[in-house]
């Protein structure tokens, strides 16, 4: 197939692009680089030894997407032709959220409303969507499934509701459309090459990323956000997903909604709760040394524990995890340690 990935430059796109080449599907990118550097698809190239075309598109400038549709409009099945597309460009910051909303509904809900026009458009109508977790809000029992009725309780989650309620209105409204809505835990990890990995802009807000740049010796000190949850060592539980097992999941489910019209929900994770220091221990064991950190207040917002019932993943496309947190720790290590920067090492 020839797949458009959007945000394809970014973490978890750029890995899909990897998943995808090697799995020897052509590959289209668009991004506008809000969060994210072309270094990435080199490095994708010089892994795979095949090429990603890009483009330097922001969903919201809709006559610069009708051309790359244009371009790329041949007869359906004809080699020139888009067959699918995998939609990750999107604004992701929870905190920047809260006090920056219509720039995230702007540029999530607009940038996709933009991008499912054109595609009916051209007629491709075959789209797998980054959703997240974060849907199913504070009050749903885990593990999480997707039948349950979801309520985000920030705006980033409320774009990812949104658009998925878009979409479930698209797909209803007409049975052309092939849309798979992936609902994913939190990725970790990077390319066992070390060549490609998470290159968060300024202080990272996520565990893994912070922790590997007190690692490298960025940051000083691990702050953990409470440690007086009830949960079996007081931290937060989160289902951990190394972002290989996930872009490979994104391959499955693009090759599953390929044959399949409907609207289908699935979630990506292991189905398996590991704590705070659960991952601080497994990333001292890549490193090889204790690494610093405090114990200090909740961070608003958070849950005490989340995981995925992943099991209709693995009936549905025959898809699951693989890969252990200590797997996810060594990989995001070496990419860390080889790019003490990020890409701008490069
Ligand atoms: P990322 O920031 O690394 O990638 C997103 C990419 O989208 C970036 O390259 C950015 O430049 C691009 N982009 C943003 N707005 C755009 C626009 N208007 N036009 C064109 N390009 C645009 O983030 P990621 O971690 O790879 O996440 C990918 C997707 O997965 C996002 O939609 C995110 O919300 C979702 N998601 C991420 C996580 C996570 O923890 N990383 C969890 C659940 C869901
Ligand atoms: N944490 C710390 N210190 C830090 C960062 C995080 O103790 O410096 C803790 C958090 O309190 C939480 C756990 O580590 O208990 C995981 O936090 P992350 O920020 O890495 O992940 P979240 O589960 O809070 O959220 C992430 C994304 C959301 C997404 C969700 C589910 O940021 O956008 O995963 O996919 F919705």
């Amino acid at each position: 197939m020839k797949v458009l990935v959007t945000g394809g430059t970014g973490y978890i796109g750029s890995h899909t692009v990897l998943s995808l080449l090697e799995a020897g599907h052509d590959v289209l990118v668009v991004d506008n680089l809000a969060n994210s550097s072309r270094e990435s698809l080199s490095r994708v190239q010089e892994i795979s030894g095949r090429t990603a075309v890009f483009h330097a598109v922001d969903l919201l400038d809709e006559p610069a997407l009708r051309e790359v549709f244009a371009r790329n409009s041949g007869t359906e099945g004809s080699h020139s032709r888009i067959d699918a597309v995998i939609h990750f460009a999107g604004l992701k910051a929870v905190g920047e959220s809260v006090s920056q909303p219509l720039r995230y509904y702007h540029n999530n809900v607009s940038g996709t409303i933009n991008l499912l026009r054109v595609m009916d458009d051209y007629g491709v109508r075959t789209l797998v969507f980054s959703s997240s977790a974060t849907v199913y809000g504070e009050s749903n029992p885990v593990p999480y499934i997707e039948k349950m009725e979801i309520g985000a309780n920030n705006p980033y989650g409320r774009t990812k509701e949104q658009v998925e309620d878009i979409l479930s209105d698209v797909g209803a409204a007409d049975s052309r459309w092939h849309i798979a809505l992936l609902r994913y835990f939190n990725p970790v990890g990077a390319h066992e090459s070390g060549r490609i990995g998470e290159d968060p802009l300024g202080i990272p807000n996520n565990l893994v990323p912070f922790i590997a740049q007190v690692a490298v010796g960025r940051r000083e000190k691990l702050m953990i956000f409470g440690g007086d949850y009830d949960t079996p060592d007081g931290t937060c539980l989160r289902d951990y997903i190394h972002v290989m097992d996930l872009s490979e999941g994104h391959v499955a489910a693009v090759n599953h909604v390929a044959q399949k019209a409907g609207v289908f929900r699935w979630n990506l994770g292991s189905g398996i709760g590991s704590s705070v220091f659960d991952v601080l221990h497994s990333f001292e064991r890549a490193v090889g040394h204790e690494l610093a950190h405090e114990i200090t207040g909740r961070r608003a917002g958070d849950l005490p524990a989340f995981w995925a019932d992943p099991s209709a993943a693995l009936a549905d496309l025959g898809w699951s995890t693989s890969k252990t947190l200590d797997q996810m720790c060594q990989d995001h290590w070496r990419w860390q340690k080889n790019n003490p920067q990020g890409y701008t090492t490069a």
